[in-house]
């Protein structure tokens, strides 16, 4: 029990949210843990300096921050990514940290992210005019359309490159004004989640998409299988959340060969499918993750404090 570590549940629904409970009672059961409403933190400027306050306090109290439910109810959306911003800018320990957060969110991002990374994801396109879209759908051949900021396969669609796919597409420009289009991968019906801690492959389920469906999220009724993947596909989602400098990340992949293909990486995603199937529970093992970091940092910082008063560091 690390009592000097205190750790900040960033969450506006510390009871009602199923995934913020979890991490709390998981941080408390290690540290020093509190609920911290989004709505409750506030920012000042100071010389040349930005200060964070949660609930009146300087935020400094804390060693480290998770962004369980980190928007939403009260408050203002864009001010608390500011003050995300702002506390990282303090140096505090944000997990995970905001512009991670908002690549995986922006799957356009998320593509071309992993592209430059090398890690193996389907081509992928986005397009703001119908006559741009129908162009890069035919470029693409077989393709998913998807909302470029969805998730829990909503509005997620199956296009090819014939008439009814072509007008499909510009109907969804139209509607939407810009579409994302990833290459086909084709899979029997099931793909993978890996989820990722720190750097590793913790948990994997096999998610059957029900019958009729080739979308396998859980939440269409997807049936989850506790696997155990091929080394060479845990080092791709391993690859993928680093790409993204996730410190948690669920990656949805389709195997390939030795490896695997990245369809999506998701940079707050759920863990109740990994539980029900695998019995792990991802709360436990990003609370540990987060603590390990937070007392690296005490202690190399508690270092740095030694050395500069016993004079092995000068200035
Ligand atoms: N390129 C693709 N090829 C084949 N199936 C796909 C592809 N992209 C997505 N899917 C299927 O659709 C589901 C939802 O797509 P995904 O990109 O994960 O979006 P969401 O954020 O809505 O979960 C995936 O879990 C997968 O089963
Ligand atoms: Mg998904």
């Amino acid at each position: 029990m690390e009592r000097f570590i205190r750790i900040g549940v960033v969450t506006a629904w510390p009871e009602a949210d199923w995934h913020s409970e979890r991490l709390l009672a998981s941080c408390a059961r290690r540290a020093e843990a509190a609920a911290i409403d989004p709505a409750e933190l506030g920012t000042h400027v100071e010389g040349d300096s930005v200060v964070v306050l949660a609930r009146g306090a300087p935020a400094r109290q804390f060693d480290a921050f998770i962004l369980a439910r980190g928007f939403g109810r009260a408050g203002d959306p864009d001010v608390q990514f500011e003050i995300y911003r702002a506390l990282e800018g303090t140096g505090a320990l944000v997990v995970n940290r905001l512009e991670p957060l908002l690549s995986a969110q922006d799957k356009f991002r998320t593509s071309w992210l992993l592209r430059l990374a090398g890690v193996p994801t389907p081509r992928a396109a986005v397009a703001q005019t119908e006559a741009d879209a129908e162009r890069a759908l035919v470029s693409l051949g077989e393709a998913v359309a998807k909302p470029l900021t969805g998730s829990l396969g909503d509005g997620v669609e199956r296009l090819g490159p014939d008439d009814e796919g072509r007008a499909r597409v510009r109907a969804l420009v139209a509607r939407d004004g810009a579409v994302y289009l990833q290459a086909w991968v084709p899979h029997p019906g099931r793909d993978l989640r890996v989820f990722v801690v720190g750097g590793r492959a913790r948990a994997a389920i096999e998610r059957h998409a029900p019958a009729g469906e080739w979308r396998t999220n859980v939440v269409r009724g997807g049936r989850t299988l506790a696997v155990r993947p091929a080394p060479g596909v845990e080092a791709v989602a391993e690859a993928a959340a680093r790409a993204l400098r996730l410190d948690y990340a669920g990656v949805d992949l389709v195997p390939a060969g030795e490896g695997a293909t990245v369809i999506e990486v998701n940079g707050n995603p759920s863990w109740r499918g990994i539980l029900d199937a695998t019995g792990l529970d991802m709360a436990e093992v990003i609370a540990e993750h987060v603590l390990g970091r937070a007392l690296r940092r005490r202690r190399s910082n508690d270092q740095i404090v030694l050395e500069r008063s016993t004079g092995a560091i000068h200035g």
